[in-house]
C-alpha cells in the first residue's frame, strides 16, 4: 500500500511511511493542541513538495486569519492558491454536505478541476448541527465517508475533543480508517508537553505509544518515543552482527555492532541462556573468535551442548583456535581443550586484572596480522562472586576501555538487582548497550534500554519456541 507523507518526519516514521493512500483519518484533540496546524502542514507539504493538490475546508474561521497564522510557519498559502495547488474553502457544514452529495456539485467540480488528492475538514464536530435535533448523525458520517472514498482522497477530519467525552469513543472513530489523538499534558508540575498517539490506523504498521511533539517556527516537529542519543562514536566498524533474534536485531539497527560493549541484565528467574547462545553462535558463525567465561552454573560441556543447539560444533571451533574459556573454578577439561583454557582460579584480586589484560593481549597480538575479530563473553556475576564488587568498581571501566581499543566486542552478563542501584547505574553508563530480561508474574520480558544506535524498545514478551533461536519476542 502506497504511503502518503504526512509532512511531519517523525509522524511518517511512526506510521511506517505515512498515511495509506486514500485513507480517512480523524485528528482529535482539545482546543489549542495543534489540529489545524497538523492539517495545514499535511496539505502544504503535499501541494508544495509532493505534487498533490489539496483543499482545506473550514466552517468557522475567516481565510485571512488562517493565511496569517500559517505564514508564521513560513507557509504561503495564498501563493499556493494562486498556483492552483491549494484551496481554502470557508463554507457552512450544511452547504458542504449539500454540495458533496450532489452529482457534479461544487465539491466534485473543484476536485476534478484541481486534480485534488488531499483534503482536510476543520472540523467535523460541527456536522452535528447539520442534522435536525434528535436525528442521528450516522447517515451524514456514512455519506461523507463514501464521497471521500469515491474520489480516493487522503483525508484528515479534525474533531474537537471535549473534556467530558470520557472513555466512550464517538461513532466516527469506528467508521473511519484512522484516529490520531493530540494531547497537552501536564509535565513536572509547571510544564506541559504535547503528545501524539495513533489510536488506530488500518493497514499500517505503527509505532505504539505517546510521542512528544513541539510546535516550532516550521510547524509541528515530532520526536518518536524511545529515540535517544546514539553512541555512534563507538560503533567503530559500522558492522552489525545479527543476533538471530529478529525483533532484537530490528531494535539494534541490525544486531550488535562490532567493537561495542553490551550488558545483559537478567534476574534469577529469567532464562537468558538462549539470548546469550544466539549472540555467541552468530559471532562464531561469521568466523569471529570467542573468549567465554564459564560461570559456576555452567561447564564447558553444557556450553558446548548449548552451542550444538545453534548448529555450532565447539570442538571444530577449538580446532581452528577460535574458542577459549576463562575458568574461575579449577574444574577439569578434556585434554584437547587444555591449551584453550585460561585458568583464573588461582589468582588473587590484585593480579586478576593484569592477568586478564595479559592473556587477552597475548591472544590477539599473536594473530593480529590475520585481522581476526574477537568477542568476549564476560560474566560479572562470577567476577563479583570471586573478587567482590570492589573489583568491578575499580576495574570495569578500565577493562571496557581496553576492549574498545583492541576492537573486541563484549557482552557482559550481570544482575542489577543483586549488585545494587548505584553499581547498576555506573555499569549502564560505561557500556554502549543494555538488554534487560526479567520475569514478572507468568511472563518473561525483554527490553533494550540502551543501544549504540540510540533506539530503546518497549518491554517485549519472550515466548519459548522449539526451533532456533528458541525464543521469540512479541
Ligand atoms: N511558532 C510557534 N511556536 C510555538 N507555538 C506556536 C507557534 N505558532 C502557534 N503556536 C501554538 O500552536 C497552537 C495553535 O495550534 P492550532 O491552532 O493548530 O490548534 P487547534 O488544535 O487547531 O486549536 P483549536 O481547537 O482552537 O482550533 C496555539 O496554542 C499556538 O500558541
Ligand atoms: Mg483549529
Amino acid at each position: 500500500m502506497q504511503a502518503i507523507s504526512t509532512g511531519i518526519k517523525g509522524l511518517d516514521f511512526i506510521l511506517n511511511g505515512g498515511f495509506a493512500k486514500g485513507a480517512t483519518v480523524i485528528v482529535e484533540g482539545q482546543p489549542g493542541t495543534g489540529k489545524t496546524t497538523l492539517g495545514m502542514q499535511f496539505l502544504y507539504h503535499g501541494a508544495k513538495y509532493q505534487g498533490e493538490s489539496g483543499i482545506y475546508i473550514t466552517f468557522e474561521e475567516l481565510p485571512e486569519q488562517i493565511y496569517a497564522d500559517m505564514l508564521q510557519f513560513g507557509w504561503d498559502i495564498k501563493q499556493l492558491e494562486a498556483e492552483g495547488k491549494l484551496r481554502v474553502l470557508c463554507i457552512s457544514p450544511d452547504v458542504l454536505m449539500e454540495q458533496m452529495i450532489e452529482p457534479n456539485g461544487l465539491f466534485e467540480q473543484i476536485i476534478r478541476q484541481m486534480n485534488c488528492k488531499r483534503i482536510v475538514i476543520d472540523s467535523i464536530s460541527l456536522f452535528k448541527y447539520v442534522v435536525a435535533f434528535a436525528q442521528s448523525i450516522r447517515p451524514t458520517i456514512y455519506r461523507l465517508r463514501n464521497i471521500l472514498r469515491k474520489f480516493s482522497l487522503t483525508a484528515l477530519l479534525i474533531r474537537e475533543q471535549t473534556e467530558e467525552e470520557g472513555a466512550f469513543p464517538p461513532f466516527e472513530n469506528y467508521v473511519f480508517d484512522g484516529v490520531i489523538r493530540l494531547k497537552l499534558k501536564p509535565y513536572m508540575e509547571t510544564y506541559r508537553i504535547r503528545t501524539l498517539e495513533v489510536l488506530k490506523m488500518r493497514g499500517r504498521q505503527i509505532t505504539e505509544g505517546e510521542h512528544a511533539y513541539r510546535i516550532t517556527n516550521e510547524g509541528i516537529y515530532l520526536l518518536p518515543a524511545r529515540s535517544m542519543v546514539g553512541d555512534y562514536a563507538y560503533v567503530q566498524r559500522n558492522e552489525y552482527t545479527p543476533t538471530g533474534i529478529d525483533k532484537l536485531d530490528e531494535m539494534l539497527g541490525g544486531g550488535i555492532a562490532a567493537g561495542t560493549i553490551y550488558l545483559l541484565d537478567t534476574n534469577s528467574k529469567a532464562n537468558y541462556k538462549y539470548i546469550v547462545a544466539a549472540i555467541l553462535a552468530s559471532r562464531l558463525n561469521i568466523g569471529e573468535n570467542l573468549v567465554a567465561m564459564i560461570s559456576s552454573l555452567n561447564t564447558a560441556f553444557t556450553f558446548n551442548e548449548l552451542m550444538r543447539m545453534f548448529d555450532i560444533n565447539a570442538e571444530e571451533v577449538i580446532a581452528r583456535k577460535g574458542l577459549y574459556f576463562i575458568e574461575h573454578y579449577n574444574r577439569s577439561y578434556p585434554d584437547m581443550y587444555l591449551p584453550f583454557v585460561l585458568d583464573a582460579s588461582k589468582l588473587t584480586i590484585e593480579n586478576y586484572k593484569e592477568w586478564l589484560v595479559e592473556q587477552l593481549g597475548q591472544l590477539i597480538r599473536q594473530r593480529e596480522n590475520k585481522a581476526e575479530n574477537w568477542f568476549l563473553y564476560y560474566d560479572l556475576n562470577t567476577i563479583i562472586a570471586e573478587h567482590g564488587k570492589d573489583y568491578v568498581k575499580k576495574y570495569f571501566a578500565e577493562e571496557t576501555a581496553l576492549a574498545r581499543t583492541r576492537g573486541i566486542t563484549v557482552i557482559v552478563l550481570c544482575n542489577f538487582a543483586e549488585i545494587g542501584e548505584e553499581m547498576a547505574s555506573y555499569l549502564q553508563r560505561t557500556v554502549n548497550g543494555v538488554i534487560r530480561t526479567w520475569v514478572d508474574g507468568s511472563y518473561q520480558y525483554l527490553q533494550v534500554t540502551k543501544s549504540a544506535n540510540g533506539k530503546i524498545s518497549e518491554p517485549m514478551l519472550v515466548e519459548n519456541i522449539s526451533q532456533k533461536p528458541f525464543i521469540r519476542l512479541l
